[in-house]
């Protein structure tokens, strides 16, 4: 089965409730790894939905992270973002890929890394 939550009947997963998750030690992401996860349809693919630099058809359903380091955010509040959005936003349209387990921890530490490296 897909690593996606799906609204499909067969799929019995249920949503759990939003995990905000504590950064444990320093970020040490790849930013590198990170913008190829990113990239990734079968992984991140933050661009279906993001604008991100190199993308000619960024998505527009979230806002553009072309220049996200300029938020100024700690990376703990970047972290925690990509494990769990809905643990800043419970509204939010974007899927909670460390709660769900699409990306690993070090997967969601690389694009953090990444996302803080796009001035
Ligand atoms: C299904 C669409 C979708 C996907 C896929 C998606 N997002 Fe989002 N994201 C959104 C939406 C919509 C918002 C704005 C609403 C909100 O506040 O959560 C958002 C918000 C964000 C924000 C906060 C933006 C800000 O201005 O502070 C960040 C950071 C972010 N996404 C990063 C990512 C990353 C990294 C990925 C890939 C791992 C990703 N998103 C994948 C839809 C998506």
């Amino acid at each position: 089965m897909s690593k996606w939550l799906t609204r499909s009947h067969l799929d019995t997963r249920g949503v759990q409730p939003p995990v905000k998750k504590k950064l444990e030690g320093p970020l040490n992401g790849n930013p590198e790894e990170g913008k190829k996860i990113a990239m990734n349809t079968g992984a991140g693919n933050c661009w279906a939905c993001h604008a991100l630099p190199g993308d000619a058809q960024p998505g527009n359903q979230g806002p553009s992270l072309i220049d996200f380091a300029k938020r100024g955010l700690s990376d703990e509040e970047v972290y925690q973002t990509i494990y769990d959005r809905r643990s800043v936003n419970p509204m939010t349209a974007m899927p909670p890929f460390g709660a769900l387990g699409t990306l690993t921890d070090q997967q969601v530490r690389d694009i953090a890394a990444y996302l803080q490296s796009l001035k």
